[in-house]
């Protein structure tokens, strides 16, 4: 199917559990190229990008098997990094680490050709001058004279992708890598962890200036991928908006905060045990104001989902997107469904509006959650176009809804 059909209106009751993280596991899945022998990732999500990850490593050279639905068995001995695929790594933003892995294993990287969600321009000079920083050469494909030393870098600002792929190159050299101005989103939190069971040594994991010290041989572990709080967000802005009492478990409550702040302002009632978060909704929200930021501000990949919800609000809201300033392409399509939207430069002012069903369709993962949102919480039939690009990032997300009593196929 290419579509979701939606028959919302109902409030969302129940429990849903949560998946590994999309965007830990993807960098966990390029740092697997790192180490010698197997690695074994329990509660890797079944979602697209994931799918397409394996893929790439394995056309690549590498060999994986799936252990069970959630178990990714990978072994890239036999990888090399000569042949990208580069009609698969175009399809995705995280097949630039890449560059950081096989800087860091081979001394030399293919420029890898990367895609994913559409927010305008995503530049990579962050990533390349760390590189650089560390004695690489080039500005597409990269190479070393005598391979890579250590280096003190300041990131002029925070981005997780770069301070993810100065990690990968870092862990490939024993002498002393120092990062500052670091991401310290949690899924870059988890790859740190990750690294040290390898054997690479990291001072300062969860803060933003980090001393890595590399190994010449990393050797493979078992890991267990961290929840994804984006998905768990995705399910609470939608009981936000639909109205209902929803929990959801297997989650890491901390890193919900910033989510579960707003909410808590918006009307909300929140209930946290040590791994769920339970939502109670009346069905009357408040207008709040909001601006992304880097980790610990409030996650850019919530903003579409939440922007839905405060559609049903009874009050303004006003929602500045500091990391992608056109994340907005979403926003024609919630008017296609009555959204009462105005843009001023990168802030979207949201009205009370009176919503209706409508067929929209998906512009990227995030803002297709948002319509989907959306159509959750009016009344009528309503249908989301663009299904694969949800499926990239959301696993089952009918079954999931269905679990809370929502009409959708
Ligand atoms: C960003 C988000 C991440 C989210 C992902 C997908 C942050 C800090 N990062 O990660 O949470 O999951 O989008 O929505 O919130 N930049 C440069 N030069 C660079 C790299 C980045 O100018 O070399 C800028 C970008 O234009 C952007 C900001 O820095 O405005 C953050 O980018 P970055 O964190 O690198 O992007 P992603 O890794 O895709």
């Amino acid at each position: 199917m290419t579509e979701y059909k939606i028959y919302g209106g109902t409030p969302l009751v129940g429990s849903v559990p949560i998946s590994g993280a999309k965007n830990g596991a993807l960098p966990l899945l390029f740092a697997s190229i790192l180490a010698e022998g197997d690695c074994v990732f329990y509660n890797m999500p079944d979602i697209g990008d994931i799918r397409l990850g394996v893929e790439i490593l394995t056309r690549m050279g590498a060999c994986a098997d799936w252990r069970d639905a959630h178990t990714l068995r990978i072994n890239t001995d036999g990888f090399t990094p000569d042949a990208v695929p580069v009609a698969l790594t175009g399809q995705m933003r995280a097949s630039s680490y890449l560059l950081g892995a096989c800087l860091g294993r081979f001394g030399t990287a293919p420029a890898p050709c990367t895609g994913g969600c559409d927010f305008g321009n995503r530049p990579l000079d962050c990533h390349y001058e760390v590189f650089h920083a560390m004695g690489a050469e080039g500005d597409g494909s990269l190479y070393t004279r005598q391979g890579l030393h250590g280096c003190r870098y300041v990131f002029p600002r925070v981005s997780v992708g770069a301070t993810v792929n100065a990690l990968l190159a870092a862990a490939g050299t024993e002498a002393a890598t120092d990062l500052a101005g670091c991401a310290t989103e949690p899924h870059v939190v988890d790859l740190e962890r990750f690294l040290c069971c390898i054997g690479v040594e990291i001072e300062g994991i969860g803060t933003s200036h980090l001393t890595v010290r590399g190994k010449k041989k990393r050797k493979g572990a078992s890991y267990v991928v961290a929840p994804d709080d984006i998905e768990a967000g995705t399910y609470l802005c939608a009981v936000a908006a639909t109205g209902g009492r929803v929990r959801v478990c297997d989650v890491t409550p901390g890193a919900l905060s910033p989510l579960l702040a707003v909410l808590r302002r918006a009307g909300c009632e929140v209930e946290q045990s040590i791994d769920s978060v339970t939502l109670l909704c009346d069905g009357k929200l408040r207008g709040v104001e909001i601006e992304t930021a880097p980790a610990p501000g409030f996650p850019t990949d919530l903003h579409p989902p939440l922007a839905a919800a405060l559609c049903f609000a009874g009050g303004v809201s006003i929602l500045r997107e500091r990391v992608w300033q056109q994340r907005f392409r979403y926003v024609g399509e919630l008017s296609k469904m009555g959204a009462c939207t105005q843009m001023r430069g990168d802030t979207l002012v949201i009205s009370p509006a009176q919503m209706h069903a409508a067929e929209v369709t998906a512009t990227d993962l995030r803002g297709g959650a948002a319509l989907v949102i959306a159509a959750l919480a009016t009344e009528g039939r309503s249908v989301v176009g663009q299904r694969k690009l949800l499926e990239r990032g959301y696993e089952n997300l009918p079954h999931k809804l269905r679990l809370l009593g929502a009409n959708i196929v």
